[in-house]
């Protein structure tokens, strides 16, 4: 097994006054360490040497009771590596429950945790959850990606480090990246908006938290769309909020069905650009709708313009923030799309006087972003390698969207029915009467096709069954062979 922590010191401690000789009290101290399992099979101990300048004792009670653990097999020496915890440790001592996590001891008693974390469901266990592969969904063009061009950012940037960059920063993001980032929503999206209103978060998935933890207290009714982002909902639970899921149709999020189910909630949360699952756009007269509505009832309109980068039949649709002039919309965008998911960035648009409780709240949760990656896309805009990535990202995109939906029409006919196919790295495909997405998403996963069920993504009673096909991570020329397997789940129905 791999050595951990390269001998870093155990809690150990021990007591001159007390009647055990020091020996005893460090054998027993890692004997117990490693029968409760803080100490694993393959773990290196501290040297000697090491441990007894860290206990300010002399080496000898130490070598007394290394070597006793050696020879009971609690230890092993590896010629010039060191000592460790032996790596033939038996099994009952070493092995963890379900997750990887040791369990409770039984008979602990009651463990309650908050109801709205309890009724949290598990979605994420799902095959088709962030598996690679043809289908999935939330998977950009990772190959295409500029590495080398990241990579030589991040190795300038961490050479010439300044000591004043290793301090805490600012709880709204760098400077320098909300200034490029302010310039290209400005340019690109239509946001209306200045440096001082960006916050920096770790994707949009913590704006939505900061702006649930700012704008909504507990048991405060939200429209969230019906079908919607599984993960917005989840947050939204999490934060106890009381979901109203308003349907979507053609012209996205019906605002007057919202209107008749809630008028008064305190929030609605869109993504009006290319909304998810569905992909429709929402029409100019549904934003100002709901434009209309929040300015009536105080309410707040938290917009998710996720991946609006990638639209392939007109140029990109403004925000619905660019035509708010009352102050109701709070703007999140991420990177997770546009460049690649684990950099875990985003960022927010906050109207101009609710800067100050944002910063805030954000400031109460994690005090501030961390610094490099931040610098370092600061660069990767301003230099333009951001610009060109999203242009050689949008052709390819187009090129594998378009390959998509040419094999469904081809292996399918009209059988499938696509709601909205304009934007994005995903499309929905709705399934006739008699086919239960679920199930063909779990017979598909065990053929490795991963295949995102779309009734889960509905609240409601009446949901429809179909899947979210992902076609960021598909070169075109395999996706004849993919949607060939997808067809193979439906044997002998006619297209
Ligand atoms: C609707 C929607 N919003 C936002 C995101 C991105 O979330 P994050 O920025 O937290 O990675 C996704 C990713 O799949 C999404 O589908």
């Amino acid at each position: 097994m791999a050595t951990l922590l390269g001998g870093i010191s155990p809690l150990i401690a021990v007591d001159r006054k007390a009647g055990a000789p020091l020996h005893k009290q460090i054998y027993d101290a890692y004997r117990a360490r490693i029968l409760d399992g803080n100490l694993r099979a393959g773990q290196q101990i501290p040297s000697t040497r090491e441990l007894a300048a860290e206990l300010g004792i002399s080496r000898i009670p130490v070598l007394n009771a290394y070597s006793q653990l050696l020879a009971e097999g609690y230890f092993e020496t590896r010629v010039g590596s060191g000592t460790f915890v032996s790596s033939s440790l038996p099994d009952r001592l070493t092995s963890l429950g379900e997750h990887g996590v040791s369990q409770p001891d039984a008979g602990v008693g009651p463990r309650p945790i908050a109801e709205r974390a309890a009724t949290l469901p598990h979605e994420v266990r799902q095959p088709w959850v962030y598996n690679r592969g043809a289908f999935n969904v939330s998977q950009p063009a990772l190959e295409m990606f500029p590495v080398g061009v990241w990579s030589n950012l991040v190795t300038r940037y961490s050479r010439g480090l300044q000591v004043s960059a290793l301090q805490y920063g600012g709880a709204m993001g760098l400077e320098e990246l909300r200034e490029a980032i302010a310039a290209y929503l400005r340019t690109s999206r239509g946001v209306r908006c200045e440096a001082g209103q960006i916050m920096i978060v770790s994707g949009s998935q913590q704006a939505l938290d900061v702006s649930a933890r700012v704008l909504l207290d507990p048991g405060a009714f939200v429209w969230t769309e019906e079908p919607g982002y599984w993960l917005v909902k989840h947050m939204l639970v999490a934060a106890g909020c009381r979901l109203v899921p308003v349907p979507v149709d053609k012209e996205g999020m019906n605002v007057v069905t919202g209107i008749k189910l809630c008028r008064k909630a305190r929030a609605a949360y869109v993504a009006p650009s290319h909304q998810y699952p569905l992909g429709v756009t929402m029409s100019a007269s549904r934003r100002f709708q709901l434009l209309d509505w929040a300015q009536k009832t105080g309410s707040w309109i938290i917009e998710d313009d996720y991946d609006s980068e990638y639209r392939y039949e007109s140029m990109p649709i403004s925000s619905l923030q660019g035509l708010d002039h009352q102050s109701r919309v709070i703007y999140v965008g991420t990177f997770s799309k546009a460049l690649f998911p684990s950099i875990r960035l985003g960022y927010m648009v906050i109207p101009s006087d609710l800067v100050e409780p944002f910063t805030a709240v954000r400031h109460a949760m994690d005090i501030c972003p961390p610094h490099l990656y931040q610098a370092v896309l600061a660069d990767f805009i301003r230099e333009g390698h951001f610009s060109r990535h999203i242009r050689r990202m949008r052709l390819l995109y187009a090129e594998r969207r378009s390959a998509l939906v040419d094999c469904i029409r081809k292996e399918f006919g009209s059988m499938l029915e696509i709601p909205g196919t304009e934007a994005g790295m995903h499309l929905a495909v709705l399934l006739p009467n008699g086919f239960r997405d679920v199930d063909l998403s779990t017979k598909a996963a065990r053929q490795k096709l991963w295949l995102w069920p779309l009734s889960p993504c509905y609240l409601g009673e009446n949901s429809r069954q179909g899947f979210i096909l992902g076609f960021g991570n598909t070169p075109a020329e395999e996706m004849p062979t993919a949607v060939r397997r997808l067809r193979s789940l439906f044997p002998n129905t006619a297209s």
